[in-house]
């Protein structure tokens, strides 16, 4: 079979396969938007039905897609992932949602391979969702066929690594996560590494299926998303929380030449991107790290300075609990329920603080509603944001 244009077939001695890999100096961006389908792989997938049937992909929104244009910036990942050094050795990590080709390949893909020795990866897999056609996978592993992959230092600080350990093939599907194989990538993996598609419809059953096969993970994710019903109660439980960065710090990502364009003509600096280090960045407010493998912030306890008093802090006129409107003004003296702001959940310590409930002005009993039976509370009549009910925990407890 011919290989597809820009691409060319090489015999890889060391893995013992023949892969598909794209010829040195051509425009991989070309490549990227181009839909290419070799015949061979069409007759696979018409028998392999499910595979590329996505259940997902199909309800993702315009509107929301537009952030699927936000590639997260390598000076954020090495800035989270430094707090989970330890945890990599001997694992398979996995990167779904990822661009796998060397122009515009992720810079999860580059930070992962280019510290594949230092962190004592086992394997590293990243693949590319392709709506249009075949999806894409890059694979690198430490071993196979029983040789060792030795490292000799020359790959340290560029983007590259050792290309002869690295496989690039297409996968018989579009590579969207939920398919049956990137399932099973997922069933492989010990841990997943991204930043997923932000919207509704794709978020919530990434993260559903992330819990449901039992992996841990580190994800980019929109903060509100740990308001949604099917979500928060994994919070609750202390099963996932927040990563080491600040929620209150912008999160800034690269974009697209077209839609840095777009945007600086549309938005102000500041508002929806920033000029760093002469590059034009998109701005994302609400972005923070998602995971569920442990970090030295979740034991720090976050120190309280005021104190209580009626006037400071009303109760709720239809809620037996506080309204704390500030993080930094939870009291130190006050023992009952506090409703305050989602972004507490970046500096809870479950030692200092028991979830009790949400309160996301949504009618659903799994969220806590007013005692008068509306959604919302108030003080003195007026409607508060989301709130996270807690309580801080006494000695002993
Ligand atoms: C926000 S971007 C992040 C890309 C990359 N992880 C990074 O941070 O550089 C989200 C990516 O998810 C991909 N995507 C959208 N729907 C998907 C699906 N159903 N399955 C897998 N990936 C999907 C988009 O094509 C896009 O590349």
């Amino acid at each position: 079979m011919d290989a597809p244009k820009g691409f060319e077939y090489h015999y890889n001695p060391i893995t013992g396969k023949t892969i598909l890999r794209p010829i040195k100096g051509f425009s991989e961006e070309y490549l990227i938007e181009e839909t290419f389908v070799p015949e061979k792989e069409v007759k696979e997938v018409e028998s392999e039905e499910t595979d590329n049937k996505t259940k997902n992909s199909n309800l993702h929104s315009a509107k929301n897609a537009k952030y699927d244009e936000f590639y997260t910036r390598i000076e954020d990942i090495c800035e989270e992932l430094k707090h989970y050094k330890e945890f990599f050795k001997d694992k398979v990590v996995y990167c779904p949602c990822d661009k796998v080709f060397n122009l515009g390949r992720s810079e999860f893909f580059n930070y992962f391979a280019n510290r594949f020795h230092q962190l004592g990866l086992k394997k590293l897999v990243c693949t590319q969702y392709n709506p249009n056609g075949h999806g894409y996978k890059k694979e690198v592993e430490y071993s196979k066929n029983g040789i060792e992959w030795e490292y000799n230092g020359e790959y340290e600080d560029g983007t590259d690594i050792d290309e002869s350990m690295v496989d690039t093939t297409f996968l018989r599907g579009n590579g969207s996560f939920d398919s049956e194989e990137c399932i099973e990538l997922m069933k492989e993996a010990d841990v997943i590494v991204t930043n997923p598609p932000f919207s509704k419809e794709c978020f919530r059953p990434f993260v559903k299926q992330m819990m449901e096969l039992d992996k841990k993970f580190i994800i980019v994710a929109p903060i509100n998303s740990l308001t949604y019903k099917d979500i928060f109660p994994y919070f609750k439980e202390n099963k996932i929380w927040l990563g080491y960065r600040n929620v209150n710090r912008d999160f800034y990502f690269n974009i697209t030449d077209e839609y840095k364009t777009r945007i600086v003509k549309e938005k102000k600096e500041g508002s929806g991107w920033k000029e760093i280090g002469g590059v034009v960045c998109g701005r994302l407010a609400n972005a923070c790290w998602f995971t569920n493998i442990e970090h030295s912030k979740r034991k720090e306890e976050l120190y309280l300075s005021e104190s209580y008093s009626e006037e400071k802090y009303p109760k709720y006129d239809n809620y037996d609990a506080i309204e704390v409107s500030k993080v930094e003004d939870i009291p130190c003296d006050y023992d009952g329920v506090m409703g305050v702001p989602i972004t507490f959940m970046g500096c809870y310590c479950p030692e200092q603080f028991e979830i009790i409930g949400l309160m996301s002005g949504a009618k659903d009993e799994s969220l806590v509603n007013g005692n008068d039976g509306r959604p919302k509370f108030y003080v003195n009549g007026r409607g508060v944001y989301a709130r996270i009910l807690v309580r801080k925990k006494q000695k002993g407890e």
